[in-house]
């Protein structure tokens, strides 16, 4: 007699019964899957649309403040702060689609257009946070891509060139209440007669309750710049990144250096005449450090509480403090705080964890914090005792103390 078999072992109607059952329960776990997808969905959509942000932890705080409300206060604001960077990125991509627009100049060495699109590039750098655009439905890109108005900038950073203002820009642009032109438009001082309508043309787009910024280092040392900038508007905020201005001209010589490698040297273009010590102020890397001389044609224009003066050894000691300050001063929420930075030891600088619209930690190009040539003691002796009294004059005007003298 044949043993029997596997099948024979089971009694022959129990074999369709459990079946059946899996096969219900395969389906139940198919709609449980589906009906989440698709919640999943319209939760992600709800976030990426404009205007009031719907509140995702009950409660009403933001209701009159549709724009920067939506991001204060304690718990709420980590729930919040999705939604906001979703709409910001929104903007960048739907500035990326758009026909950019006429290039303006920048400083020959940095302010690429790429840094408006950071992780939109397509291919492996790509963040892939733009994912919910491509796959939203017939209609929704168009939707999206119509939002937000171009601005002319409520805040400009206005110089100092080798003071930290591509640090303080990047810093200050994962705000997501801050929107900033990449390249340095150079408007108040090169393409002033295009008009401001070229101007504002170059300015990303921006939602209510988001501030416009760019930043282009040499109108601080621009003539005509505070006029010109009054007339656009006179509550127009100011931001000045300084810097020792010693080690500032050693960094304006650096970059000099690296693109014509055979000017001469540091201690040669600094006097008028070696031997009598006296400074060459015409050069323009000793020119620019002469800060308080500068200020005076502000101060013109704008009363200086309309004016920030950021630490450039600070930003680099402490970026998060200064970007304290910043944040004060544009009456944005502190959103940006120590955890957004780390420091990186091959740069020798802080960088951050992730930049904005992207998911990587971040740090300058190779062009910001470069090694700068020995420069003679005695030179740069000669150059303290010409900027100190400048430097004193700098800090009455001020109120602060940059300790560059101490
Ligand atoms: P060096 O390259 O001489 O060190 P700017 O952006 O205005 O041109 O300023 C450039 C300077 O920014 C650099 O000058 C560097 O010292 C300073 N800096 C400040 N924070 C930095 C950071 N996090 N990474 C790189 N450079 C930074």
């Amino acid at each position: 007699m044949a043993p029997p078999g596997p099948a024979g072992a089971l009694p022959a109607p129990a074999e369709p019964l459990s079946r059946s059952i899996f096969r219900k329960f395969l389906l139940m776990l198919c709609s449980l899957l589906t009906s989440l997808y698709v919640f999943y969905c319209l939760a992600e959509r709800c976030q990426t649309l404009s205007g009031p942000v719907v509140g995702l932890s009950g409660g009403g705080e933001e209701a009159g403040d549709p724009g920067r409300g939506v991001l204060a206060g304690g718990p709420r604001e980590l729930e919040m702060w999705p939604a906001a960077a979703q709409r910001k990125r929104l903007l960048q991509l739907q500035q990326w689609r758009r026909r950019r627009p006429p290039a303006p100049h920048d400083d020959g060495n940095e302010a690429v257009w790429e840094e408006e699109t950071p992780g939109l590039a397509g291919g492996p750098g790509g963040s892939g946070a733009g994912s919910s655009v491509a796959e939203a439905p017939p209609g929704t890109l168009e939707l999206l891509l119509d939002e937000g108005s171009k601005q002319l900038p409520q805040a400009i950073i206005i110089g100092v060139k080798k003071g930290g203002t591509r640090a303080l820009l990047e810093f200050l642009r994962v705000h997501p209440d801050v929107r900033a032109v990449g390249a340095e438009p150079h408007f108040f001082d090169r393409s002033y007669d295009k008009g401001l309508a070229w101007y504002r043309d170059l300015m990303p787009r921006t939602l209510e309750g988001q501030i416009t910024m760019e930043k282009t280092p040499s109108y601080f040392v621009t003539r005509e710049a505070p006029a010109r900038i009054s007339a656009m508007s006179k509550d127009t905020k100011l931001i000045v990144v300084v810097r020792d201005p010693v080690t500032r001209a050693i960094s304006d010589y650096t970059q000099t250096l690296s693109k014509r490698p055979d000017i001469p040297t540091f201690e040669s273009l600094t006097f008028k005449n070696r031997s009598t010590g006296l400074i060459d102020t015409s050069w323009s890397a000793i020119q620019i450090g002469i800060y308080a001389k500068h200020l005076e044609h502000w101060l013109r224009h704008f009363p200086i509480g309309q004016m920030l003066f950021v630490s450039g050894e600070r930003l680099i000691s402490d970026p998060a403090g200064e970007l304290g300050r910043v944040q004060d001063f544009l009456g944005l929420k502190r959103i940006i705080t120590d955890k957004h930075f780390y420091f990186n030891k091959t740069k020798g600088f802080p960088c951050l964890k992730k930049a904005e619209g992207s998911s990587k930690p971040h740090c300058l190009g190779k062009t910001k914090g470069r090694p700068h040539p020995e420069i003679d003691r005695e030179v740069v002796r000669r150059l303290r005792e010409f900027y100190r009294p400048f430097n004193l004059k700098f800090y009455q005007m001020t109120g602060h103390d940059f300790g560059w003298d101490g």
